[in-house]
Formats: structure tokens, C-alpha cells, sequence
């Protein structure tokens, strides 16, 4: 029998609050719809959220992996779409926390599954904690995502500083999320890529850029209704989609920007929810 080896992507920011949740969630159910067993870690260990944005409440989860109570197979549920999820450890401070034996051994138990999956996502923590470090090692890429927001590009920058000098990976690439041109997208990478290249000699790709929506993303927030699945044809999930494909290199020729005809239809369609919202 020839064994598997799933591709690990660690989905990594500076700053928090910029959207990896939203787009790991979206990553692993366009993976399933690309035909690949899949797995997300919810890897934010100090406040777990990838469950409640779909909708799902564990009755397990890694802190019962970490205290022996639960091997890791019997915390995974399956999710929206298909997917399989690990949930983190909502409000458990503990587990921000671990000790270097209890974060290996963590690590140990998450690499046994490297066979069972194509694709495994772990959408980490902010910042550069010291489980941000166990995941990176585990990745063969890492999806940096920053908003066009002044601090969370110098923190996405500091990150790639980080895992520059650290050694920790070679392929990075990054996501400007909620953006409102494909100039503003455009612009933020080069930024970023510029300043890799001039002070470290480090490329990073450009895995494109993902619109801002608030009417969308909160609906797909409140409903607990996946943008991948539940809405597809707006412009945050066009967008969402193309990132993605760029990511496993589908359709190097598309860009994150949607037809004409899709940005018309997407803008009646707001016009119509918010009609319908006020
Ligand atoms: N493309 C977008 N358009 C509009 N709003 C967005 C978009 N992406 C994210 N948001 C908003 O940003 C919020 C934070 O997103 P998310 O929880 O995915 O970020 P995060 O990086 O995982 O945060 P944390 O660092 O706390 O884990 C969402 O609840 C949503 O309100
Ligand atoms: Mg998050």
C-alpha cells in the first residue's frame, strides 16, 4: 500500500482579527469540493472559534486530546461540506499555555494523520506564540493573511521576518483580505513582497486578494452558513475561490478580480439584502 502524505497549510497572521478563521474554514471546503480528503485544526488554542462560525458544538475537543481523556481521532466531527474538523479549546487558557512536553506531544498525535488526509489546514493563533512555531514546523506552506491596514501589514511583515530568520519555512505566500480594488490588493502585496525581497533576499507568493463584504460575511457569520457553500457568486466568495485555486496553482491565469457580470449581479444582490436589512 502506498501511504499518504497530506500537504499541511498553517494559515498565520500578525495582527488578529484580519480573517485566517474565515478563510481557513472557506480553504477546507473548497478543498472538499476539489475531490481532497480534508482537515482543519482549529490551532487558535487560546479562543477557538472555527466550530462556532460553523456551526457546530462539539462534545469533545483538544483539550481533551491534551489531557489524555480523548485520542485525536475521537475529537474530529465532521463539518460543512464534508469536512473534518479538530476544535479547539474555546475559553481553555490553559492550552495557550502548554508545556514544551504537552505541545510535542500534541504535535506527535497530529502528525499520525498525516495518512489519512490530503490536505490538512491549521488556521493558528496571531502573533508568533509558541504554538504558532509547533504549527509552522509542521507546514510544507504557509498562507500569511493581512488586511490593507497599516499595522496588520507591518505585523505581517514582522511574521515573515520571523519565519525568515527562524528557518521555519521556505513556502509563504499571502492573502490581502477585505480589500475594496484590485488595486488596493495589488498594491499590498507588492509592499509586502518588496520589502521581503530588499531586506531579507526572501520571496513570498502572491496568492491574490479577497473583497471586503460585511453584509455577506456577517449573513454567512449569523446563519452559520459557509461563504463557499452558501455563497459562492458574491464577491467576497469570487474572490475567496480564486485565492484558493491560486493556492493548489488551478488556474494561474484567473485572477481574484469577478467578471463584469458577476460585479453587477453581486452589487443588486446587496442592494437588495440591505433593502431587505433595514
Ligand atoms: N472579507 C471580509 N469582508 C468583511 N468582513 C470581514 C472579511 N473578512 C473578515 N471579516 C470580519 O473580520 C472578523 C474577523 O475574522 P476572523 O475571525 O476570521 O479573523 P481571525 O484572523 O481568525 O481573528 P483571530 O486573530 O481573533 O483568530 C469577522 O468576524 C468579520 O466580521
Ligand atoms: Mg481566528
Amino acid at each position: 500500500m502506498i501511504s499518504k502524505h497530506a500537504e499541511v497549510i498553517c494559515v498565520a497572521s500578525g495582527k488578529g482579527g484580519v480573517g485566517k478563521t474565515l478563510f481557513s474554514i472557506n480553504l477546507a471546503i473548497e478543498s472538499a469540493m476539489l475531490g481532497k480528503k480534508t482537515l482543519i485544526l482549529d490551532g487558535d488554542l487560546g479562543l477557538a472559534n472555527v466550530h462556532i462560525m460553523t456551526g457546530i458544538y462539539p462534545e469533545f475537543d483538544l483539550m481533551d486530546v491534551v489531557s489524555g481523556k480523548k485520542t485525536i481521532s475521537e475529537v474530529i466531527i465532521e463539518g460543512p461540506g464534508g469536512i473534518h474538523i479538530i476544535p479547539g479549546a474555546s475559553g481553555m487558557f490553559q492550552l495557550s499555555n502548554l508545556s514544551h512536553v504537552k505541545r510535542q506531544n500534541l504535535v506527535d498525535r497530529l502528525n499520525e494523520l498525516d495518512q489519512q488526509y490530503d490536505v490538512i489546514i491549521i488556521d493558528s493563533e496571531a502573533g508568533m506564540g509558541h504554538n504558532v512555531f509547533k504549527f509552522l514546523g509542521m507546514a510544507d506552506r504557509v498562507v500569511i493573511v493581512t488586511t490593507p491596514d497599516l499595522t496588520a501589514l507591518s505585523d505581517a511583515y514582522a511574521i515573515i521576518k520571523v519565519i525568515f530568520t527562524k528557518k521555519t519555512n521556505n513556502d509563504v505566500g499571502v492573502v490581502v483580505n477585505r480589500v475594496r480594488s484590485v488595486n488596493e490588493g495589488e498594491a499590498i502585496y507588492k509592499k509586502i513582497s518588496m520589502a521581503a525581497t530588499k531586506f531579507l533576499g526572501f520571496s513570498v507568493r502572491d496568492y491574490g486578494f479577497i473583497y471586503e463584504d460585511a453584509l455577506t460575511v456577517k449573513e454567512s457569520i449569523q446563519t452559520r452558513k459557509p461563504i463557499a457553500i452558501q455563497y459562492p457568486r458574491t464577491k467576497v466568495g469570487a474572490t475567496l475561490k480564486a485565492v484558493i485555486h491560486r493556492i493548489y496553482g488551478l488556474d494561474p491565469r484567473k485572477t481574484a478580480e469577478p467578471t463584469a457580470i458577476l460585479n453587477r449581479f453581486s452589487m443588486l444582490l446587496e442592494n437588495i439584502r440591505s433593502k431587505e436589512s433595514a
